[in-house]
């Protein structure tokens, strides 16, 4: 009935539903129970939005800081600015084996106690007059101890805790004194849809950063829709996420995971290496779909392909998905790897970027060679991306109009949206995730 209803192409019983999605106009915002109005463009460019913001989503959502791999052992730590706020955060990997945030303000009077942006301690000590604490936060000695007051107590003086908790190797910190829910409860469906997820090569990470022109929802929307793909990537995935079959890259999936969500995108099934390419044809592992977006091995793809989040409609144009959790993370799995996005705020017109492409170490030459190729190329991609988003943003700040329109291959858009303001408007994280 539904299908009628939108006046969609009837779905021929040899067509798969995700098929169907790309050959029919989309569903995607119906199934995501959403409304099609035109969406606001005020809070990309509102300085009293951004600091609503910042109070009621990233002062109470549990945010993601780091890898357990980056701190792989006790003593080991990094060093991290929470750009929002602008709070040094020092992440720990304790002795007792647990990981913990802290404030890295000293308690004396305040400086910043750890200066290294990451290494490995059994205790910190504050440069400014010594005052020492161990791993765990506790303040361990006093120089001149002696030539303080009774209202100095060790156990009151330890460096200040920030909620930490891990799931599946990622770790969040949560800015709430005490946090109302807890990070399962925050994650909700993301838990149970990413369960038992392989991450090759966590430990070994390939890093990009950079400070945008662009509101972080400008930037964060470039990479959860697929119909810019055509234009803007049209030199360099133009013809593996698009085809004759599907020329506006329209999305094959998407689906709501609480205040968080996940999209599929097309591949070109078509698609084969040129075979006067030798450097793409020795960096590829013969897949169809999506063939130049891998840097692993066919037992790693095998490995990818057989977890249900994973191209989750069995679609033979499938070429790699993008689970969005909410506020400003992205976890993307291709074929046999995976790679991560974030953008952190810092003005209501700026943001800071962090992509992080993971891949294992090469053992072989051609391995080495697949993953400069997959390196590149998506760096490529990457690259196409953000130099649109300071004009995107140039256009919001000053367009004559009040709204977006957003089409169906959207839906993430309109999704993130609808949690962002329902965050703003919600007394209470229960209320926000209800
Ligand atoms: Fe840290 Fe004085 S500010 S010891």
């Amino acid at each position: 009935m539904g299908v009628k209803r939108l006046g969609l192409t009837p779905l021929e019983s040899d067509m798969t539903v995700a098929e169907h999605q790309f050959t029919g106009r989309g569903t995607l915002t119906e199934t995501f129970g959403l409304g099609t109005d035109p969406v606001p463009l005020e809070p990309y460019k509102s300085k009293d939005f951004f600091e609503l913001e910042k109070e009621t989503i990233f002062g109470r959502a549990w945010l993601y800081v780091c890898r357990e791999e980056e701190i792989p052992a006790p003593g080991s730590f990094i060093v991290k600015d929470i750009l929002p706020f602008g709070i040094s955060a020092l992440i720990t990997h304790t002795k007792a084996g647990r990981i913990q945030a802290f404030y890295n303000s000293c308690p004396h009077r305040g400086s910043i106690v750890v200066k290294a942006p990451e290494g490995n301690a059994s205790r910190f000590s504050c440069p400014y007059h010594r005052w020492t604490f161990s791993n765990e936060g506790d303040l361990l000695g006093v120089p001149d101890k002696e030539n303080f007051f009774p209202t100095l107590q060790k156990e009151d003086c330890g460096l200040a805790k920030i909620a930490t908790s891990t799931w599946d190797g990622f770790v969040f910190i949560n800015f709430s004194k005490e946090p109302e829910v807890s990070l399962e409860e925050f994650l909700g469906p993301v838990k149970d849809h990413l369960a038992g997820m392989y991450y090759p090569g966590a430990s070994n990470p390939v890093v990009y950063t950079a400070v945008l022109d662009a509101n972080w929802k400008v930037a964060q929307d470039a990479f959860i829709e697929s119909y810019h793909i055509p234009h803007i990537h049209k030199n360099t995935i133009g013809t593996t996420f698009a085809s004759k079959l599907n020329p506006y890259s329209r999305l094959i999936g998407a689906k709501p995971l609480g205040a968080h969500r996940t999209i599929s995108l097309f591949g070109n099934a078509d698609y084969v290496v040129d075979p006067n390419n030798r450097v793409e044809a020795l960096g590829t592992v013969g897949e169809k779909a999506g063939s130049t977006m891998t840097a692993s091995t066919g037992e790693d793809v095998e490995r990818y392909r057989n977890h249900a989040a994973i191209n989750p409609d069995a679609s033979e144009h499938w070429s790699m998905d993008i689970h969005q959790l909410f506020p400003n993370f992205h976890i993307d799995t291709g074929p046999g790897s995976f790679w991560t996005h974030q953008f952190w705020p810092l003005t209501e017109s700026t943001c800071f970027y962090e992509v992080r492409f993971y891949v294992n170490e090469a053992t072989t030459i051609r391995e080495r060679l697949m993953q400069e190729l997959f390196i590149a190329r998506v760096g490529e991609v990457v690259l196409e991306d953000l130099e649109n988003l300071q004009w995107t943003q140039k256009g919001v700040e000053t367009s004559g109009k009040a709204v977006m329109h957003l089409q169906d291959s959207e839906v993430a858009i309109r999704h993130s949206m609808s949690q962002i303001v329902k965050w703003t408007k919600s007394a209470t994280v229960k209320e926000a995730l209800a």
